[in-house]
């Protein structure tokens, strides 16, 4: 008895393990192996959808003021700039500093720009300092599920 329940459970886990390794893989395109950096120490891969609200608050009254997501305004635009190099709007005029930057935006990176950009781009125009780092992570998380839907959006 006890022998067949164990074959039993074999059986079921291999069926489990099977799905969960088969799954992915029958979905993995082309655009899979150019995958944004993740795995950042300051963002979890999940966040909660609090995080992410109060993310896009202070977006909107931080940095709100300088950017948007769609325009380029005093700063460039930001809808997708989480896993973007620095610098990289085609029609924003960066400064000398963004344009010699040879950087991509993870949240690692975002940090440290968010906490002082001109210790990152000597010389910048961004101005402004994000001191807390609690509202740096909340920032970047709201930053970075934009790049997410936007990179899911153009699987489909
Ligand atoms: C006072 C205006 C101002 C505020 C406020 C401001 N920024 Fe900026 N930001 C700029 C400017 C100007 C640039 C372009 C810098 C350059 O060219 O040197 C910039 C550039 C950036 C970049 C680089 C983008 C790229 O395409 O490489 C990021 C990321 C960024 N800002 C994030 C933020 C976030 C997040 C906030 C809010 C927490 C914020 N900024 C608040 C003015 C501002």
């Amino acid at each position: 008895m006890k022998f067949r329940l164990s074959i039993a459970l074999c059986i079921l886990a291999a069926f489990f393990f099977g799905t969960a390794f088969a799954g992915p893989a029958q979905q993995s395109s082309p655009q899979d192996a150019r995958r944004m950096p993740t795995g950042d120490s300051v963002v979890p891969d999940t966040v909660s959808q609090a995080l992410l609200e109060r993310g896009e608050k202070l977006y909107v009254r931080r940095c709100g003021g300088c950017h948007s997501l769609d325009r380029n305004r005093t700063g460039p635009r930001h809808r997708g700039v989480y896993g973007r190099k620095a610098g990289s709007v085609a029609d924003f005029r960066y400064s000398k500093a963004l344009q010699l930057l040879n950087l991509i935006w993870t949240a690692e990176t975002l940090d440290r720009w968010l906490e002082n950009p001109a210790a990152v781009a000597r010389g910048t125009s961004m101005g402004f300092r994000l001191g807390k780092a609690d509202e740096r992570k909340a920032v970047i998380a709201y930053l970075k599920s934009l790049s997410d839907t936007a990179e899911r959006q153009g699987k489909n």
